[in-house]
């Protein structure tokens, strides 16, 4: 079938920190006075920070904002966010996501991050995780988030690759829709299962050997 990279998301695949925008968000909302649940929180995966911010402030009542507000209120979240990801050690990946990346290497398959977050290599190096990517494509390089494909479509031109080549892993359904606009093939895990469009159903990280034979 020649594939021959897999591009990763982050939050979700790799490591779990929707706790950690949660409560960064929900710090912010509640001194705002603004109603922000996990439902609300579970719409944000994938999205910008900006563009979580919007989603937000759906239910903000108040004087419309100005944009340096709005800046200020992201950094807000983002610095509380850092914060709490300084609590992440290596513990924080599963011995099973760190053989099957290395597996995946040993078998010649390329291995990209495909991530929103700015925060993405901080994230990775706290986990120790770095060294297994051959490429790291995430918020810092793209000005689209999920579902256009950008964060996708560099992470298979960083790795030298063509699009149909690579394989998107993905927990969120815009980022099924990403890889699936940038032309790519796709393996759902976890959430994304259900939206029932990717080519590949992971029941577990590990499954992915079988992509890959
Ligand atoms: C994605 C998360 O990985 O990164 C989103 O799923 C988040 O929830 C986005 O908003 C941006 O993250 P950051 O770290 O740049 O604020
Ligand atoms: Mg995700």
């Amino acid at each position: 079938m020649g594939l021959k990279a897999a591009i990763f998301d982050l939050d979700g695949v790799i490591v779990f920190t929707d706790k950690f925008h949660y409560q960064a968000w929900k710090q912010m909302a509640d001194e705002m006075g603004i109603y922000f649940d996990e439902e609300i929180n579970n719409r944000l995966r994938g999205v910008s920070r900006m563009d979580s911010l919007e989603i937000i402030l759906e239910r903000y009542e108040g004087e419309p904002l100005s944009d340096a507000r709005k800046e200020e209120l992201a950094t807000q979240k983002n610095d509380t966010y850092r914060e709490l990801l300084k609590t992440m050690t290596p513990d924080d990946v599963t011995q099973e996501v760190r053989d099957t990346l290395a597996e995946l290497r040993r078998r010649g398959v390329k291995i990209s991050l495909g991530s929103s977050s700015k925060n993405a290599k901080f994230i990775l190096e706290r986990v120790e995780l770095l060294d297994a990517f051959d490429a790291i494509s995430d918020g810092t390089n793209i000005t689209k988030s999920k579902p256009d494909p950008e964060v996708f479509l560099k992470g298979a031109e960083f790795l030298g690759e063509k699009p149909e080549d690579c394989v998107v892993v993905e927990d969120a359904e815009a980022g099924i829709d990403a890889g699936i606009a940038g032309g790519m093939k796709t393996a759902a895990i976890g959430d994304a299962v259900n939206c029932g469009k990717a080519d590949y159903t992971l029941t577990t990280f590990a499954d992915l050997l079988d992509i890959f034979v």
